[in-house]
């Protein structure tokens, strides 16, 4: 794992460079899509978790008692529809007692603007490790709304899990909240003036759904 901007973590693993790149052509139809991302969000799942803490237990083998360990909090996954649903299915292949809230944002296509229509948490995020999901980090008005609303909600110890990050919108995340870790699969060069990540993958919500 590398970063490279600020609160930036880049994933460097050479199974995502390979996949990324299958996401990126054009193409790619929604099935095989879906199952690149999938395989992206385990190991994303995977290198997250490394920073999870631990606490030490007993378990009994069928020959003694010895020392075990559990995870110290509950992990609560958070897609923003409709994207983030893509990465949903790998993230719980790895953490599969995790619980998942979902929120609904649609970016405005001319003022580029976050308009929510769904909200829904488990309780006690307050005291557990919040997982937000959503592939294009681009202008970051959503994720930046998604934090806001989950902070709102109570969770103190929050990270996003992107795939495609811009420039523009890693600064804005790293001005609106400082203290989220953000972990990508990819950081590209800039925004287009319709806020589309160049080079990118285009719509991922369209994408994973085949509704382009
Ligand atoms: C996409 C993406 C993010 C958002 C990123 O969703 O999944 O949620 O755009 O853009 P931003 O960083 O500039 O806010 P979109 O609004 O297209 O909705 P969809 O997933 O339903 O297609
Ligand atoms: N949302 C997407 O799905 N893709 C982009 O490039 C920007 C926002």
């Amino acid at each position: 794992m590398e970063t490279t901007n600020g609160n930036f973590f880049l994933i460097d693993h050479p199974l995502i460079k390979r996949d990324v790149t299958i996401l990126r052509d054009l193409r790619t139809g929604p099935e095989i899509f879906r199952a690149a991302l999938h395989r992206i969000s385990n190991i994303l799942a995977v290198e997250i978790s490394r920073d999870f803490n631990i606490t030490e237990t007993t378990v009994e083998t069928p020959l003694e008692r010895t020392r075990g360990y559990k995870l110290e909090q509950e992990v609560v996954l958070v897609p923003v529809l409709r994207a983030g649903l893509g990465m949903v299915s790998g993230f719980l292949e790895i953490i599969p007692d995790a619980k998942a809230g979902h929120i609904g944002l649609q970016r405005d296509e001319l003022t580029l603007l976050p308009v929510e229509y769904y909200y829904k948490t488990p309780r006690n995020i307050a005291g557990s490790i919040v997982i937000l999901l959503d592939p294009m980090l681009a202008t970051g008005g959503s994720s930046s709304a998604a934090i806001q609303y989950l902070k709102d909600k109570g969770a103190k110890n929050l990270v996003f899990a992107c795939l495609v990050a811009s420039p523009e919108g890693v600064q804005r995340l790293f001005n609106d909240h400082p203290e989220v870790k953000i972990y990508g699969a990819a950081m590209d060069r800039e925004l287009n003036n319709k806020g589309y990540i160049l080079p990118g993958l285009g719509d991922a919500g369209d994408r994973t759904f085949g509704t382009l």
